[in-house]
């Protein structure tokens, strides 16, 4: 019989089914990023940016952790909850940007500038954030650099976001690392306006890993979380959505009064859509891939990721 896209709709429940089966047997329970597909947000206990993300892994009780976004995600929520099994459900699901810096190059860094204090963007293997004083997510790096005591901050690895923290804070002088995000850096000057041409009455909300000059045609420069909690409460019926495209099907969910456009077809992150729902329930029936650290960076990077926590929610 030929295959129908019916069957193909078919195979997604019964997919669906065996995950939530797992999910009770195995006491599972499965995080989201924002920019996962469709079919695994809906299947996901909690949707969130990076940085609730980090929070809620920190918490979670369950036995075991499906963490469904990319590799430093997945590790931070070991490093956080070591006591629980952490599983990626694709071991390739990497992150080019956290493979720009090791931490040899930034304890060379370190070494040029010995009175800077060092600020690592989450998106960072846990060697590097091992080797900082403090991580940050994009929704509070200018929060994390202005508490900082030092003039002088060594910002790793995402020079867009570093440039961005630094407009925002003056009186500090960032060092930043040249590295950047290969999704957000494709969204260019002109795929921007051509979209606001388009759409004139839609405000435009980019993420900070875009380029400068793409900020620049900003109204709103937020994180994924971010970009939630404006759309949600602005009084504007259409938005420019500069992030990756998996952000649109939750937006326009729970906007549903209001528009979401992505300016580029070049916004898909390949890595965040390795996730299928094939992998998930594979994934929890095989107990793989589990992502642990080794405990002596484990420590070092935890402190680097609760000294953030500290610095936006408090002790
Ligand atoms: P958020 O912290 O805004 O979710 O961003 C995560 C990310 O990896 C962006 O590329």
């Amino acid at each position: 019989m030929p295959y129908t896209k019916d069957d193909d709709k078919k195979y997604q429940e019964e997919l669906k089914h065996k995950i939530a089966e797992l999910k009770k047997e195995k006491n599972a329970v499965i995080l989201a990023h924002n920019y996962q597909r469709e079919s695994v947000q809906d299947i996901a206990d909690i949707v969130g940016d990076s940085l609730q993300l980090a929070r809620s892994a920190a918490k979670v009780n369950a036995d075991i952790i499906e963490f469904c976004g990319v590799q430093f995600m997945a590790e931070s929520a070991s490093i956080l909850n070591p006591d629980k099994k952490v599983l990626l459900p694709v071991k390739e699901a990497g992150c080019p940007l956290a493979d720009m810096i090791s931490p040899e190059k930034l304890m060379a860094l370190k070494s040029e500038h010995p009175d800077a204090a060092v600020v690592c963007y989450v998106n960072s293997s846990a060697e590097v954030k091992a080797e900082s004083d403090v991580a940050c997510t994009s929704s509070n790096a200018i929060e994390v650099v202005q508490s900082l005591p030092n003039q002088k901050i060594i910002f790793v690895p995402d020079e867009n976001l570093g440039k961005y923290v630094q407009s925002q804070v003056p009186q500090k002088k960032l060092i930043n690392w040249k590295g950047f995000c290969p999704t957000h850096i494709r969204l260019s000057e002109e795929e921007v306006i051509r979209a606001k041409r388009e759409h004139p009455q839609a405000e435009f909300l980019a993420h900070p890993e875009c380029n400068p000059e793409v900020l620049k045609l900003a109204d709103q420069v937020c994180s994924t979380g971010g970009m939630f909690k404006y759309a949600r409460q602005s009084p504007s019926k259409e938005f420019i959505i500069g992030t990756e495209s998996g952000m649109l099907y939750r937006l326009q969910k729970e906007n549903p009064d209001k528009k979401f456009y992505l300016p580029s077809e070049h916004l898909v992150c390949a890595n965040m859509k390795l996730i299928t729902l094939g992998w998930v329930a594979h994934s929890l029936e095989f107990e793989i891939e589990e992502v642990r650290v080794p405990e002596a960076i484990r420590l070092k990077a935890k402190k680097s990721l609760d000294k953030m926590l500290e610095i936006t929610y408090g002790k």
